[in-house]
């Protein structure tokens, strides 16, 4: 089983979705380490619950990005993950990590890419008034939001949704979109190395 590891930084519905399909044994992955950069964040008493390891570290403990980044790699590597999934963590990855894990950091993001990447996507697509929105699925560069984009799925946004109506959309795609893309990419990696 292909070894991975979630990264969040909020409530974690993501995280879950996707351990809940690991235990259906519809993703092929074993959840090695939750990583989060908020030690009071949600997501950690679901992973307590889920039983999944967590590493939680607070970002201004240390002297640099580099200098966590290096302890995550270091985290990573002892669990022998070989994915890295972002759900909701909210910080840029820097070149440790990228460096650790060229093309195996993927990335989900309540927009379609690339329009409002950053920040509260949700609300950036609501202000502007867009019809239609989504979310897309897509690997991790140094940029924000910025990497090839693997797959994505939209969700219309009809005049009389509040903000919140569209979250909703938005999440319901999420929890089924990104165990989806997780399981095909896992399964094209394992044939890879089947070769
Ligand atoms: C999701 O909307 C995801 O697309 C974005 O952050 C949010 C995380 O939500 N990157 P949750 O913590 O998984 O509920």
């Amino acid at each position: 089983m292909t070894k991975i590891a979630l990264f969040a930084s909020g409530s974690g519905s993501n995280v879950q979705a996707i351990a809940e399909a690991v235990a259906a044994g519809t993703v092929p992955a074993e959840i090695a380490l939750l990583v989060c950069d908020k030690p009071d964040a949600y997501v950690l008493e679901r992973a307590k619950a889920l039983d999944i390891p967590a590493f939680s570290f607070q970002p201004k403990q240390y002297e640099s990005k580099a200098a966590f980044e290096s302890e995550i790699v270091d985290r990573l590597q002892e669990a022998g993950v070989e994915f890295i999934f972002l759900a909701g963590y909210m910080r840029l990855i820097g070149p440790v990590l990228l460096n650790a894990y060229r093309n195996r950091i993927v990335n989900i993001h309540p927009s379609l890419l690339p329009a409002f990447p950053g920040k509260d996507a949700i609300g950036q697509a609501f202000d502007a008034g867009v019809k239609i929105s989504g979310v897309t699925v897509h690997f991790v560069d140094e940029g924000m939001d910025t990497g090839p984009i693997i797959d994505q799925e939209c969700v219309r946004i009809d005049s009389g949704m509040t903000r919140n109506d569209v979250q909703k959309a938005i999440q319901r795609i999420e929890h089924n979109l990104y165990p989806n893309v997780i399981t095909k990419l896992l399964n094209g990696f394992r044939e890879e190395q089947t070769r």
